[in-house]
């Protein structure tokens, strides 16, 4: 029996988890990029967590590349359209709050949610990348 990430299915399914974690991590450098112009006195900390998100996207390109896939960009980018257009309002209405709330909270809890479904089917080698990643996201809080 062929180890399970080298199944048709196992490909198939992480083109579309790759490409989440990509564009969710993507859009959470950004995010966090913005939150610190517009928080300046919390600039540090939310540039620090920025460059931590890019790390991450990067990773997981890296994890798709291990495995020869192309990662589902269009659908991720999609499926994530609500949020960040949810976060671009707050920003233009100048709401630290409420844009917080949508990367802090919704983004990282979603990202923490899918991280954990997805652990356990890993292959061997995204799966100590995701638990870093994992590790990571739960540390800042
Ligand atoms: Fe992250």
């Amino acid at each position: 029996m062929p180890v399970p990430e080298l199944t048709p299915a196992y490909r198939d399914a992480y083109a579309r988890i790759n490409g989440l974690a990509i564009v969710g991590e993507g859009l959470a450098d950004r995010h966090f990029r913005k939150l610190a112009k517009l928080v300046p006195e919390d600039g540090d900390e939310l540039w620090r967590l920025a460059a931590m998100e890019g790390g991450h996207a990067v990773d997981f390109v890296g994890c798709g590349r291990q495995l020869a896939i192309r990662p589902d960009l269009p659908l991720a980018s999609r499926l994530f359209a609500p949020l960040h257009g949810l976060f671009n309002e707050a920003l233009s209405a100048a709401d630290p709050v409420g844009a917080l709330v949508i990367q802090c909270l919704i983004v990282e809890s979603f990202a923490v949610a899918a991280y954990r479904c997805y652990l356990p089917v890993a292959d061997a080698h995204a799966a100590p990348i995701t638990a870093t990643v994992l590790a990571d996201e739960a540390d800042r809080g």
